[in-house]
């Protein structure tokens, strides 16, 4: 078993679920209150220990790169106008995150985009986060002061933990409504302890009446290095998608697959209305935000409001 070092974020998706808007924006770049939906897990993958990211990305998507770069111009902008908060802020989000960029050319699935890390990653084991799922690991007391609980780091850290003791595969699982599995790859398996399960099989997008069980893979994942043999048999040139599911299948097969329930808020910000859902979470539980959200949300709730 290797140490786990580096994330692998595919960000080369077209993300149409947003156009018009990501007709010049890349989805990932979309905000949660004052900063992008992919800042949301570098900082999940930075609290895990994990600080080399490799970015897959496609034409269109630099803003992703350059907001993770130093900009000496704004930062001279601030200094000058003496907002050390802000500079403080700005210059931080360069230092967190090692930020490598490798490019997928063709749009051709999850599956594809991973395999375009290959060269960066060799045979060492690495995490896949997908930036459509954001996780917030914060607890909340009875009077509303966010707390981040021992061990609960949002769901990446969780993770790890468990293939520090395991290996192997390990993907983050969460319960969905049993109507919606035609909507998720879904795991099915053996309960080894009340969050974890060893997964036996993987389905994708089975028929409600056909799953498995209603535990769906969350855009987390720990994988290995040998996967990359795996999804190039996958993708001997043929057009058409490549998934990640398949290879993920012959893991499970083996016993070399775990799933973990995490602790934490999940949101699916792929799409407007979960974009929004997320938004109004971290507005509501924002220092600076949370009571003019508040306000608002009540104005709104008003008859004409
Ligand atoms: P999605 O299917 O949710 O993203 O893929 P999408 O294709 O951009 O969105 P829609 O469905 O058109 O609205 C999950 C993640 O995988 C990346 C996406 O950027 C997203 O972060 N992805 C997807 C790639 O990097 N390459 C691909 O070929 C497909």
């Amino acid at each position: 078993m290797s140490t786990v070092r580096t994330a692998v974020l595919p960000v080369a998706g077209w993300g149409t679920r947003f156009l018009p808007a990501t007709k010049a924006i890349p989805k990932e770049m979309l905000p949660i209150v004052d900063r992008p939906c992919v800042a949301y897990v570098v900082a999940e993958a930075v609290a895990a220990g994990i600080h080399n990211i490799v970015l897959v990305t496609a034409r269109g998507k630099t803003a992703i790169e350059d907001y993770f770069d130093r900009s000496p111009a704004l930062e001279l902008a601030l200094e000058t106008a003496g907002k050390r908060d802000l500079l403080g802020e700005v210059v931080a989000i360069a230092r967190h995150a090692k930020i490598i960029s490798v490019r997928q050319q063709e749009q051709r699935g999850l599956g594809h985009a991973v395999l375009q890390a290959a060269e960066v990653i060799g045979d060492h084991d690495f995490a896949v986060m997908l930036p459509d799922d954001i996780v917030d690991g914060r607890t909340w007391d009875a009077v509303g002061n966010a707390k981040v609980e021992t061990g609960s780091s949002p769901a990446l850290g969780q993770m790890l933990d468990v293939y520090a003791e395991t290996g192997g595969v390990v993907v983050a699982l969460k319960e969905v409504p049993n109507a919606d599995t035609n909507r998720y790859g879904i795991c099915a398996g053996i309960w080894v302890a009340a969050d974890r399960m060893k997964v036996e099989r993987m389905v994708e997008k089975p028929k409600p009446e056909l799953a498995p069980s209603n535990f769906s893979i969350v855009g987390r994942y720990i994988l290995p290095g040998s996967i990359f043999a795996l999804l190039r048999e996958q993708a001997p040139g043929a057009i058409g998608e490549v998934q990640i599911t398949d290879a993920l299948a012959v893991y499970a097969a083996r016993g070399e697959a775990h799933g973990v329930i995490f602790k934490g808020r999940h949101f699916d910000t792929g799409n407007p209305v979960g974009l929004l859902d997320a938004s109004l979470h971290f507005a509501l539980h924002h220092p600076v935000y949370g009571e003019a959200t508040r306000a608002m949300l009540t104005k709104h709730g008003q008859p004409g409001g």
